[in-house]
């Protein structure tokens, strides 16, 4: 097979992985690739590797270009296990290459392999490494994802090797973005960067702004943008930083979510007036059952929306099992710049409601209140109450939005 060139020497030797639906807990419909990137230059250098289960492929990719004893230098940009699960199989091959991470990177490799007997090299933001013709620049982007993370620039081609930002999950014959879009549409390739971001990148808004920033300051004028996920940036790489700049700053659709479980579904009818009031004002809405929704999607659902209205019925005296989950998944991801409220059918106590208000107070989200509470199943009059309820919504986030 030909191998894939993103410009004169610099090759994607990375797997497309199919068939993973289940990437540790976030669904992945459309599959993976694990990228990894070889130069070919004076001294032949990777970046990256791929998941254990994929090593072979990435040699056999490796070996359609040079022999892996070859490789001179290893670049490892990020030590989570796609990414960095196959290098104890890459450095049996080429054992006396040097390796190049940060601190952190090489403090975390140490507890997954024995890393006694090969050359690591830790790295800052700003040095550099020359292979030959090309020169490496280093960046450091601690927490995005993880306290190892960089990013890699390679200077005479001005490709920024980004590791997990502007991925995707999504498995493709196309490799770039221009071919992707020839089949599929730029919106479903839009969409997988949203889901992405909402999954993996939400905590750390201001952090993705302030090395956008910092990159920008430092003159680096990028061409193409490769991540270590789904498809390549070639043709317009400033779209997608601009996308991530927009969601960092907090851009949502002036739309409401409706993220909601029942028991016996009158949580559940509930939903149906509340968004006829939603609409009466404008607003487009959307609604969400968890136990029918993997969670990220309703993730990913939840940050698309400027206002989410969570559903929930009491058991208990507490918030319904799912909805719980759900809430305590949305405050590790730190959400920020969204209006919430919430709804829900009880029997006797009630408390889902008053609980549910709890945790957006714990996450400082902006608060829509007082919440809705149905004695056991809507009547007509409660019906009602809902319809009102979705309409005061509605007007609350409309008026949200406009901060944005
Ligand atoms: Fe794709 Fe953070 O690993």
């Amino acid at each position: 097979m030909k191998a894939i060139e993103l410009k004169n020497g610099v090759y994607w030797v990375g797997a497309v992985d199919w068939a993973v639906r289940d990437f540790h807990g976030y669904v992945t419909p459309k599959g993976t690739t694990y990228n990894n990137y070889l130069i070919v230059d004076d001294e032949i250098t990777l970046l990256d590797t791929v998941k254990y289960n994929f090593a072979d492929v990435t040699i056999k990719n490796i070996k359609n270009i040079v022999e892996p004893s070859k490789i001179r230098h290893l670049v490892i940009n990020h030590i989570e296990n796609d990414h960095a699960s196959s290098l104890d199989k890459i450095m049996q091959l080429t054992p006396n290459a040097t390796l190049y991470m940060t601190e952190k990177g090489k403090k975390g490799l140490e507890r997954f392999f024995d890393i006694s007997k090969w050359n690591i090299k830790t790295v800052k933001t700003g040095d550099t490494l020359n292979i030959g013709k090309r020169t490496l620049l280093f960046i450091e982007t601690p927490m995005l994802h993880w306290p190892d993370s960089m990013m890699t620039y390679i200077k005479e081609e001005k490709i920024l090797i980004s590791q997990d930002a502007f991925g995707q999950h999504i498995a493709s014959a196309a490799r770039f973005d221009d071919e992707y879009c020839t089949c599929e549409s730029m919106a479903e390739l839009e969409d997988g960067v949203v889901d992405y971001y909402a999954n993996i990148l939400m905590p750390f808004g201001q952090l993705i702004k302030n090395k956008i920033a910092d990159m920008q300051k430092m003159g680096l004028d990028i061409e193409m943008i490769a991540p270590d996920h789904g498809i390549i940036w070639r043709a317009n790489p400033q779209r997608v930083l601009q996308t991530y700049i927009d969601m960092a700053s907090g851009a949502a659709r002036p739309r409401a979510v409706i993220i909601y479980d029942t028991m016996w579904h009158s949580t559940e009818e509930m939903t149906l007036p509340i968004t006829k009031g939603i609409r009466d004002v404008g607003l487009e809405s959307k609604v969400i059952k968890l136990r029918a929704t993997p969670m990220s999607i309703a993730i990913k659902e939840f940050w698309e929306a400027r206002g989410c209205l969570i559903g929930t019925p009491t058991l208990n005296n507490i918030m319904y099992p799912s909805v719980a989950e759900f809430l305590t998944h949305l405050r590790g991801l730190r959400p920020k710049n969204r209006i919430m409220g919430a709804f829900g059918s009880y029997g006797w106590g009630g408390g889902a409601v008053k609980e549910a208000y709890e945790n957006f107070k714990k996450m400082g989200l902006e608060i829509f209140e007082p919440g809705l509470q149905i004695l056991y199943k809507p009547s007509a009059e409660d019906e009602a109450k809902c319809y009102d309820f979705g309409k005061e919504f509605a007007k609350k986030l409309k008026e949200y939005h406009q901060k944005f």
